[in-house]
């Protein structure tokens, strides 16, 4: 279950009725895949070899298609991030700086935790995700990605054309960290 914090107020929702409202206020998607159906080992592995990745992409497979369907994705694959990937802080680094894409941002949390800071317009807001949470972020809407404090998370990431997820850099002197 997402939770959200406004930057401005520091308010915090929690309730599943007002994150719900906040977000499709907001153009955000927000769904939630089943995660009773992942196996027990990779709702806690982060390292993950292609076969666990195919397990995944597997076990959603008709999430996957419903969303693809819907909203037009052609391609997906899962990613994973944590202290086990080399470099992880210099890529946190770069994941910080806002941006925006020429298609919307959509993942699918399956292990761990990931924050999405995107601009509304009230200001910057944290969507905290938790395994089972899909989002996906406006097409043309300043935002950026970074972990929790557990700094590990599985994604399932959908694309309509990979070379749309280009990050275009996003100046906002509005923006603090
Ligand atoms: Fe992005």
């Amino acid at each position: 279950m997402a939770n959200i914090r406004i930057r401005n107020t520091n308010k915090r929702l929690t309730k599943e009725q007002a994150v719900t409202s906040f977000l499709d206020k907001h153009g955000v998607l927000y769904e939630h895949w089943d995660m009773d159906k992942l196996s027990n080992k990779l709702r806690n592995q982060f390292l993950l070899s292609n076969e666990d990745k195919e397990e995944i992409l597997s076990t959603y497979d008709d999430e996957i298609r419903s969303l693809a369907n819907r909203r037009g994705y052609a391609e997906w694959d899962v990613v994973a991030l944590s202290d086990a990937t080399p470099n992880l802080d210099e890529l946190l680094k770069k994941f910080e700086n806002v941006h925006v894409h020429t298609e919307d941002e959509v993942r699918a949390i399956t292990a761990g935790n990931g924050i999405f800071t995107i601009k509304g317009e009230e200001g910057y807001f944290d969507v905290e995700l938790s395994p089972g949470d899909v989002i996906s972020v406006p097409v043309n809407t300043p935002h950026f990605f970074t972990l929790m404090e557990n700094r590990q998370v599985v994604a399932v990431r959908l694309f309509i054309d990979s070379s749309g997820w280009v990050a275009h850099p996003y100046e906002d002197p509005e923006f603090k960290q």
